[in-house]
């Protein structure tokens, strides 16, 4: 992996952690071509574009045709931000990338192995696949662990590196990180986001992010 780049300017979400650690660890840095499959409102994508600098380019790639015009509020400065609406399962960009990223995408998905398997196959020779997904059944709110009914795979974060592994990438690194808090902060913000429920003085540890880092040979 390469240098650290300059993090700066994520935006403040509770998982900003995680994604600054793979960010980190990754060395992504200016020029870097990626894909941020799943993109939603664009919060990874505009991190790694003011990462990758006006050399780089970040393709915003989302099933969801709505999701264009978040993408495009929100990475409204990122001329090098790119919006296409593509299912993960049929990924095809105009050039291989150096990156392949997707964050809260593979728990949603029908077959989270045919979504990595074309996230594989868009980056070059020696690229990196980064994938950042939880384990929802290990979090808890006053001991009581969640639930996600609509999600198709709820804790896929489990399986993250063999997943990886199965399509051939070599995984280069792996590990998890969970938000954890009791009392007001931004932990008990974001609950309160997700459930419409105040936890109070409940403690809180959020569905933990499994991140893996696959290189493709
Ligand atoms: C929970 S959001 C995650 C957004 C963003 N990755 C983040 O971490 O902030 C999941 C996104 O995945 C998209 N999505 C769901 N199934 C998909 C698929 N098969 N291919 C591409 N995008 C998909 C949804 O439309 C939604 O925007």
């Amino acid at each position: 992996m390469g240098e650290a780049g300059e993090l700066k300017g994520l935006r403040d979400d509770v998982y900003r952690r995680p994604l600054a650690t793979a960010l980190e660890r990754l060395g992504l840095s200016s020029g870097w071509r990626c894909v941020d499959v799943g993109a939603g409102g664009g919060d990874v994508s505009v991190a790694l574009a003011e990462m990758v600098g006006r050399d780089g380019r970040v393709y915003a790639v989302d099933s969801d045709p709505r999701t264009r015009d978040e993408v495009a509020r929100a990475a409204a400065a990122h001329a090098q931000v790119i919006a296409l609406t593509q299912a993960g399962e049929d990924l095809s960009l105009p050039e291989e990338v150096d990156l392949a990223f997707c964050r809260f995408l593979l728990l949603h998905v029908h077959e989270p192995l045919a979504v990595v398997r074309m996230m594989a196959a868009s980056v070059r020779t020696g690229g990196w696949v980064v994938v950042q997904e939880p384990i929802t059944s290990a979090g808890r709110i006053a001991g009581t662990p969640f639930s996600m009914p609509g999600a198709r795979h709820p804790d896929v974060g489990a399986i993250l590196p063999a997943l990886v592994r199965d399509v051939g990438l070599e995984v280069i690194d792996a590990w998890a990180e969970a938000p954890a808090g009791v009392g007001p902060g931004p932990v008990s913000r974001y609950l309160e986001t997700l459930t419409g429920v105040d936890p109070g003085e409940d403690p809180l540890v959020l569905p933990p992010l499994v991140t893996v880092i696959g290189r493709r040979d």
